[in-house]
Order: C-alpha cells, then sequence, then structure tokens
C-alpha cells in the first residue's frame, strides 16, 4: 500500500529489495552487452527492444531502458518458476503412477527408438505422453488462480452484471477441476486427453494458461520447454522412490504457485539410454 514506506522500513524484507537491486544490475550490464554487439538485424529479445527505443519517435512512448528491465524481470518471473514446478509434479506424479510411466517410457521407445534428442514436432506422434504431460498441468493446477484483472468497461458475464472498474480474479483451478468438463476430476487420469483409438483428444476447459486477450504470454513456450524436457528425462531416467521411503505426499504447498512437498526421488539411469546429443536439425 505504502511502497516507499516499506522502502525505507528496516527488517528482514529489505532482503528482497537487495535481490532485486542484484537482479537490476545485472540486466543494465546485459543491456550494456547487448548494445556493444549491435547488429543491423537484431534477434535477441533485448537488442530489438533497444532498436525500438531508437527508432520511436513519440513523447509518449513506454519503450525506455527502465521498462526493458522491467519487462526482462517479468519474463523471468513468469516463466521459471512456473514451468519448472509443473516439471517437478510431473516427476513425482510419474512416481505415483509406475504404470503411466512405464507407458510413457514405451512410447517414447517406440516412436523414438534409441538414438537422438527429442523435438517438439515428435509430439504429434507421441499422444500418451502428450496427454499425460496435459493431465500433469490439469491435476497440478500451478496458477490455480490467474493475474489480478480490472474490468475496463461494464459487461454481463453469463447474465450477471459485472460493472466497470470490477476486480478479476480467474479461479482457474475451478475450470480444471470442473466435474462436468472431466469424467474423474480429481484423480490424475491421462485418459481426459485420450479419445476411444488413444489419439491426442483437445478438451477446451484445459486453461493452465488462461485465455482470452491476457492469456499467458509464454504458453507456447512453457509448452515446448515442458515438452522437450519431460520426453528427455523419461528416456533418460526411471524416476522412483528411495529404499525406505515412506512414499510421495502429493498435497500441494501454496507459495504464489501451488507446490509440491519437498521430497526426494531418485534418477536412475536406465540400461537402454539414449544418445541425446544434439541434432543438426535443432529443435
Ligand atoms: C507451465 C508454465 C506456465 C503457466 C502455467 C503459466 C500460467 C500463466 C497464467 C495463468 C497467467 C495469467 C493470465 C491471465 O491473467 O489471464 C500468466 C501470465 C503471464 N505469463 Fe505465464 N505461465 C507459464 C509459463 C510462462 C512462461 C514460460 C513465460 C515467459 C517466458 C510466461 C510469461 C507470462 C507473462 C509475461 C504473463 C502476463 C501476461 C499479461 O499480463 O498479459 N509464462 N501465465
Amino acid at each position: 500500500m505504502l511502497p516507499w514506506a516499506f522502502r525505507r522500513l528496516p527488517g528482514p524484507h529489505q532482503e528482497m529489495f537487495r535481490y532485486q537491486e542484484a537482479v537490476r544490475g545485472y540486466l543494465c550490464q546485459e543491456i550494456n552487452r547487448h548494445k556493444l554487439s549491435a547488429s543491423e538485424a537484431p534477434k535477441a529479445f533485448i537488442s530489438c527492444y533497444l532498436a525500438q527505443i531508437t527508432k520511436v519517435d513519440d513523447p509518449v512512448s513506454t519503450f525506455s531502458e527502465d521498462n526493458l528491465i522491467q519487462v526482462v524481470i517479468d519474463l523471468f518471473l513468469g516463466g521459471t518458476d512456473t514451468t519448472a514446478t509443473t516439471l517437478r509434479w510431473a516427476l513425482f506424479y510419474m512416481v505415483q503412477h509406475r504404470a503411466i510411466q512405464g507407458k510413457v517410457q514405451q512410447e517414447l521407445h517406440t516412436v523414438l527408438g534409441t538414438s537422438g534428442a527429442v523435438r517438439y514436432e515428435d509430439r504429434k506422434r507421441l499422444p500418451y505422453t502428450r496427454a499425460v504431460l496435459h493431465e500433469v498441468q490439469r491435476v497440478s493446477s500451478v496458477v490455480t488462480v490467474g493475474a489480478v484483472r480490472q474490468c475496463v468497461t461494464s459487461t454481463r458475464v453469463q447474465g450477471h452484471p459485472v460493472p466497470k472498474g470490477t476486480i478479476i480474479l480467474p479461479n482457474l483451478a475451478s475450470v480444471l477441476y470442473d466435474p462436468e468438463c472431466w469424467e474423474t476430476p480429481q484423480q490424475f487420469n491421462p485418459g481426459h486427453f485420450l479419445d476411444k483409438d488413444g489419439n491426442f483428444l483437445v478438451n477446451e476447459a484445459f486453461l493452465p494458461f488462461s485465455a482470452g486477450h491476457r492469456v499467458c504470454l509464454g504458453d507456447q513456450l512453457a509448452r515446448m520447454e515442458l515438452s522437450l524436457m519431460f520426453a528427455t528425462l523419461l528416456r533418460t531416467f526411471q524416476f522412483q522412490l528411495p529404499e525406505g521411503s515412506p512414499g510421495l505426499r502429493l498435497d500441494y504447498v501454496f507459495r504464489g504457485t501451488r507446490q509440491p512437498q519437498p521430497q526426494k526421488i531418485c534418477a536412475v539411469p536406465r540400461l537402454s539410454c539414449p544418445n541425446t546429443g544434439p541434432r543438426e536439425e535443432g529443435l
């Protein structure tokens, strides 16, 4: 409520500001590095943004170095914890459901064999693996409530009036667990995304990235990262509980996103471990 006062008050929260300054310092260095290597056809996000700052001859332009720093911070905040947490859930669910882990590994082996790295296009030939990953995202519901939004104009949603200025908190978990949209909403069931012939099935209630104009900006990047990492990890390792483990806890702890409980699992290299060196054709 009073950010300027918060900054001046002593206390443990000052550590947060120190981290913030460290991140900003690092980004300033990165921006300077990109300035020095500026080219005619910039490719990296920072270079493109810098080119835009110099191009835009508009007195009210929002393109500035300060804004660039904030945008890069937003991308890191939005894109790191969400994807890493989803991947952790995926591995825990695979340990909990060994038969499903085995079926994913079998599909990866049958379709991709043992050589070469996984490519994003491969997902089309891997309906079961794709369904499992979708089910992980549905059940873990990592971003359980979307970002806070404010209604810019008066409207109606399913007949209910929503006046201009209303604060909106989209409850994404309510859709991901809606009993009218999912056969067994509370259970981990990859069948939610498969038809009777085992083909991948799109379900419109799959909204972990939210929907509409302000849908997650990293949606496609996240799907690509998750698909490549999940398939590569399962091809390479068998995930299981360590000896003597009392079992997994799949209830979540809330730390801004829904996180799994900190607990140990083992990654045992598989005998038929593929050679996952980079392929010529890249991603
Ligand atoms: C599994 C991974 C991810 C999940 C579940 C996720 C989910 C979400 C959700 C639910 C929103 C709120 C949308 C709304 O308000 O309606 C959001 C916004 C956003 N996400 Fe993601 N996200 C993920 C990965 C990423 C990645 C990889 C990036 C970028 C590198 C990213 C960047 C952003 C940004 C910048 C916004 C704000 C967009 C805006 O305000 O218009 N996210 N994300």
